[in-house]
């Protein structure tokens, strides 16, 4: 099964609710990009006290692009909306105690893979999570155009564990989607796609393109 997930990038909690308002009926989860003007250029909105007052059936993960996950993770310690949490492999040296932390807390615990980050230093990772995210493009910001050399990397992602849950963000659209599934991801996340119309017709068009 396929699963997609639209991703929040916003820069105020106006815009943060009126995503969320577009989307909640039509998606069980929704992922949020935060970035910090650090590990990538770009800052975005993110207060997760703000965040739990809005009244959503909608459950979310974090996607963490800032130079201390750490930070961010004992902030939405017992969380209920929070289900997942990824960080970057290159974002800190202390990886495993993230990882440890991320799962002490009863999230599940995701690693993200850039365009040029190796496999082979997180091989050894793979055991302990039960997803991945493979980047379809530099983090930093939505729209931009998918990198075809994700393809191989996912595969390779694949061969290493059958069980792994891979999730692919940036670029995802009808036009590379299936391409991507191929490939051997299951988990899509989306943003411009999934924005360019009614969320919820973006979905079954994304859908289709991967049937097609
Ligand atoms: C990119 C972000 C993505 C972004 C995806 O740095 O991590 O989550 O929202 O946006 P699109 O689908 O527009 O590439």
């Amino acid at each position: 099964m396929i699963t997609i997930i639209p991703t929040i990038l916003v820069k105020n909690f106006q815009e943060f609710k009126n995503c969320v308002k577009k989307i909640e009926n039509d998606f069980a989860l929704a992922q949020i990009d935060i970035m910090d003007g650090k590990f990538v250029a770009n800052k975005t909105f993110f207060d997760i006290e703000k965040i739990s007052s809005i009244k959503t059936p909608l459950n979310y993960e974090l996607h963490l692009m800032v130079e201390n996950p750490l930070d961010y993770i004992y902030k939405v310690k017992g969380n209920k909306k929070i289900k997942k949490i990824f960080f970057h492999y290159e974002a800190d040296d202390n990886f495993e105690e993230i990882l440890r932390t991320i799962q002490s807390y009863g999230f599940e615990a995701g690693i993200v893979i850039n365009p040029k980050t190796k496999l082979n230093g997180i091989k050894k990772y793979i055991p302990m999570i039960s997803v991945i995210m493979v980047m379809g493009v530099y983090p930093g910001m939505g729209g931009q155009k998918f990198l075809a050399t994700t393809l191989e990397k996912i595969k390779k992602v694949r061969k290493v564990s059958e069980a792994i849950s891979i999730e692919v963000d940036g670029g995802v659209n009808d036009k590379t989607a299936k391409k991507i599934v191929q490939a051997g991801a299951d988990i899509l996340a989306v943003g411009s796609f999934i924005y360019d119309g009614e969320p919820k017709k973006q979905k079954e068009k994304l859908l289709r393109a991967i049937r097609e």
